[in-house]
């Protein structure tokens, strides 16, 4: 058997169903690029027909990442399908997952049905799904609580039909960790083509049991696991992701292995922690504030003589920095260099050069330069040289006073400047910008986000442009938000051909 756990992050479609865990579209994209980075093999990115801000958020994902295969949830309905196809279209890899209720409660007092029935248009939704994709996902809603041997004849017919992955989901975080990895060891035993999917856990926390559910499903034989960044979703949540990679990582016993770049975890869990609002619990594992943080004398002592007395994951690994050496002003280029190590940057010598220098810059304006600020420094110079850069900038503004900008753009390494003015000094920078390039663009979306509490912090600016039809992204982080939100512009700008 392979040695390969799949990891399925639904972070962003069971994650995002939360209340008050709603994300834009660009917040999406950014999630789903630090999903990609992370290594995750699969990123469930929405529920297409469910709303237009979904479908949305379906296409600009398929666009915007191109290693993780996309995939968009339907119910087995025909009109849902359609709608997860034409969202999907854009993806490199792409992904159906269809899906019906099969426990009795389900049947009888959901879907109001039969078990033949369901049995029907399970295969049928999957047969019309392979229409459109080569990749079909089938999920058996409250299979935690449905019956074995109904459950299995539910799977047979649906690999049947062209199901290449089967779910089986414990929708309602009921099951017993022995009496899930039976399930999937009764399904392995009794499904005869079985051997042509891949079997996936979607495990709900309900009763706290989600991560040993989901192990003791990997144990009996799943090999793709349905996850969630810090564990986020419906009701207690799904599984997290940062707990089964780990377990997996450190438990070499268990002869498995994920792509997951375990150093940045932290970093992901955090990103998404801020965008939805949703705190991590102080002693969450792997993640929580207090994961690695020993109070009690003795362990203190035990840990100075050596880590591993008291710790069994080294906190690097999860690009927890293993010490708290503080970044600022003072910091030099080895003490950069390290911690963007941590984080899972390799640069060479003139990037990191280049990376120095603005951290020079931003540490002369906050007191200190945290992860979340290094990685923003560092994805600046992946974006290397661009025709369009940022010159010079001045604004005038205040009460009773007509808002005013200067403009010096860079264009193919040549500076021009434009004056103008406009309701606020962004809407008067933007302007002296559009005076100075030849494309009409209409601003679709603009984001401005503190990134902590501070008044010294950096704002991250994120927006979308569109131009004959097509929508442009573009991001920048500054200590000035005004500064910010004209080079987002820009950076959008010199993406357009
Ligand atoms: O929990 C569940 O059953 C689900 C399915 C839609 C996969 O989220
Ligand atoms: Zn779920």
């Amino acid at each position: 058997m392979d040695d390969k756990v799949i990891i399925f992050d639904t972070t962003l479609r069971d994650g995002e169903q939360v209340p008050g865990c709603q994300l834009n579209t660009i917040e999406k994209i950014e999630v789903a690029q630090a999903l990609e980075a992370l290594g995750v093999d699969i990123i469930e990115a929405g529920f297409p027909i469910s709303s237009p801000g979904d479908f949305k958020s379906v296409v600009e994902i398929s666009k915007a990442v191109s290693n993780p295969v996309v995939c968009a949830l339907t119910r087995a309905v025909k009109k849902d399908i359609e709608v997860a196809a034409e969202a999907l279209q854009q993806a490199k890899r792409k992904r159906i997952h269809t899906g019906i209720g099969t426990s009795d409660f389900h049947i009888r007092y959901k879907i109001k049905t039969t078990p033949e029935e369901i049995i029907k248009r399970a295969a049928d939704a999957v047969k019309y799904a392979r229409k459109f994709v080569d990749d079909v996902e089938f999920y058996a809603e409250d299979a935690g609580r449905s019956e074995n041997k109904y459950l299995a004849k539910v799977i047979e017919a649906v690999i049947k039909a062209g199901a290449t992955v089967v779910n089986i989901p414990d929708t309602t975080g009921y099951c017993l960790p022995e009496e899930y990895g039976q399930k999937i060891k009764y399904l392995r035993e009794n499904v005869p083509n079985i051997d042509k999917a891949t079997i996936s856990t979607h495990c709900h926390n309900d009763l706290g049991m989600a991560t040993a559910n989901t192990m003791m499903g990997i144990i009996n034989g799943a090999r793709q696991v349905e996850v969630t960044i810090n564990g986020i979703g419906e009701r207690a949540g799904n599984t997290s992701l940062e707990e089964i990679a780990m377990i997996i990582k450190s438990h070499h016993d268990l002869k498995l292995r994920t792509d997951i770049n375990t150093k940045l975890i932290f970093s992901t869990s955090r990103l998404v922690s801020t965008l939805m609002s949703m705190p991590v619990q102080a002693n969450k594992a792997i993640v929580g504030r207090n994961a690695f943080a020993h109070s009690s004398g003795i362990h203190q002592d035990g840990v100075l003589k050596n880590r591993e007395n008291y710790e069994i994951i080294d906190p690097v690994e999860v690009g927890i920095r293993e010490s708290s050496i503080i970044l600022t002003a003072r910091s030099g280029r080895a003490a950069l260099n390290h911690r963007l190590e941590l984080l899972g940057f390799n640069f060479g010598k003139e990037e990191i050069d280049d990376i120095y220098h603005r951290f020079l810059y931003l540490a002369d304006k906050k007191k200190e330069i945290n992860d979340e600020d290094i990685r923003i420094l560092a994805g600046v110079v992946f974006q290397g040289e661009k025709s369009l850069k940022l010159d010079l900038l001045q604004v005038s503004c205040g009460k009773s006073l007509i808002p005013v900008a200067t403009v010096g753009l860079k264009i193919n390494g040549e500076v021009h400047f434009s004056t103008a003015s406009g309701n606020g000094p962004i809407d008067a920078a933007f302007t002296a910008v559009r005076q100075l390039i030849s494309k009409t663009v209409h601003l679709e979306e603009f984001l401005i986000q503190a990134i902590t509490k501070g008044s010294d912090d950096l704002g991250k600016v994120h927006i979308q442009v569109e131009h004959q039809g097509k929508i442009y992204y573009g991001f920048s982080a500054n200590t000035d938000i005004i500064t910010a939100s004209v080079e987002a512009f820009i950076d959008a700008l010199s993406k357009i051909k």
